[in-house]
């Protein structure tokens, strides 16, 4: 199959490319890309600063949405023609990607291409972070950090869609604001001099059972400070930096639980086991409208640097995606 693909020339430059794809291997879906999600680990990737496993596609991109091309051998459950979203490993970022199958979502009928390449990067981090290694239930209080990210805005929907209080923190009163239309329950300016002061006077220190953090560094002592006995802090991110000077009796004192993971290192089966729980617990949750991306930007394919750009700057509000329709 002919493809188009976006080839890192060097940290600053991405260049639209074309050559032919393999047929999809056993186990594997080829999938005309409709669009592709933009991710913080490919800025890291094109920095030079995110190796790519052995085993991945060596082009960007980790997440598409589109029509079934072609289907390996041994595939059930796909047919030629469906329209799926999928996590690749690598080379998303091209009008044809290859998916394994068991990474692979049917997209239910009310959720379109541009909505479905949102969500399998979104969706499994938090359903593995979150619900898997962070156990939230249905009366607990999640905080969010960064709750106006891509993944943050799955993740207030999804715990809110689970019947969970949501707390969350971005930078500055307009992102705020948005995310508490969200339906975060409550929301705070992580640019506040008075972070740590404006939680106690909310009554949220010792009251946060589960912590989603991408921030790291300073916001690591809040965060057991926050946390409420038994609680859990899973770290998916470390945008403030990845040192933080740890209060341990906190630990000691409330039991709690320091965890967290990247999805590439959760290995194939582990995507996969996560991607069939899912499924069947957050699928039907997005298909009733309950879960829904917030799209901030779409730009084309041959525009990824720009996409990139974007994310970079920080201004965004959710998703980015790249248009692989046009090249
Ligand atoms: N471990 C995993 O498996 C996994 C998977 C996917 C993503 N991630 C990580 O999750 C994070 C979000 O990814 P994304 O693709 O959704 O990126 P994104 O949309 O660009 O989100 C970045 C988020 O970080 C927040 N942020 C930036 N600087 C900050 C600071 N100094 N203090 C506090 N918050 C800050 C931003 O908040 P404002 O916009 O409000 O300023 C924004 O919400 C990234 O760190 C990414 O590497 C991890």
């Amino acid at each position: 199959m002919r493809r188009q693909y976006i080839d890192i020339e060097n940290s600053d430059t991405l260049s639209l490319k074309d050559d032919t794809l393999a047929a999809p291997a056993a186990g594997e879906i080829a999938i005309t890309v409709d669009f592709a999600g933009v991710n913080r680990a490919d800025i890291l990737q094109r920095l030079g600063l995110y190796p790519v496993p052995d085993d991945a596609s060596p082009i960007l991109g980790l997440e598409v949405a589109g029509q079934v091309a072609a289907l390996g051998a041994d595939v059930q459950g796909f047919e030629i023609g469906d329209r799926v979203a999928a996590l690749v490993q690598g080379g998303g970022y091209a009008t044809v990607a290859i998916a394994r199958a068991d990474h692979t979502l049917q997209l239910p009928s009310n959720i379109d291409t541009r909505d479905g390449a949102a969500l399998p990067e979104a969706l499994l981090t938090v359903w593995h972070n979150v619900f898997t290694l962070g156990n939230l239930k249905s009366d607990e209080t999640l905080l969010v950090h960064g709750g106006g990210s891509g993944i943050g805005t799955i993740a207030i929907q999804m715990a809110k869609a689970w019947g969970a209080r949501v707390v969350a923190t971005a930078g500055g009163s307009d992102k705020c604001a948005r995310v508490r239309a969200l339906g975060a329950d409550f929301v705070l300016d992580y640019r506040s001099d008075t972070l740590i002061d404006d939680f106690k006077h909310a009554d949220l220190a010792g009251a946060i059972d589960v912590t989603l953090d991408m921030a790291g560094g300073d916001f690591m002592p809040m965060n057991f400070e926050l946390a409420a006995p038994d609680g859990r802090i899973v770290c998916i991110g470390v945008m403030r930096g990845s040192k933080a000077e740890i209060e341990l009796f906190p630990i000691l004192m409330k039991r709690l639980t320091l965890t967290g993971s990247t999805l590439r290192g959760l290995g194939m089966k582990g995507r996969a086991d996560g991607f069939k729980a899912l499924q069947k617990a957050m699928m039907p949750m997005a298909a009733a409208g309950h879960i829904e991306p917030y799209i901030d930007t779409v730009v084309p394919l041959s525009e990824a640097m720009s996409a990139q750009t974007r994310m970079q700057s920080g201004e965004h509000f959710g998703k980015i995606l790249l248009d692989c329709r046009q090249t």
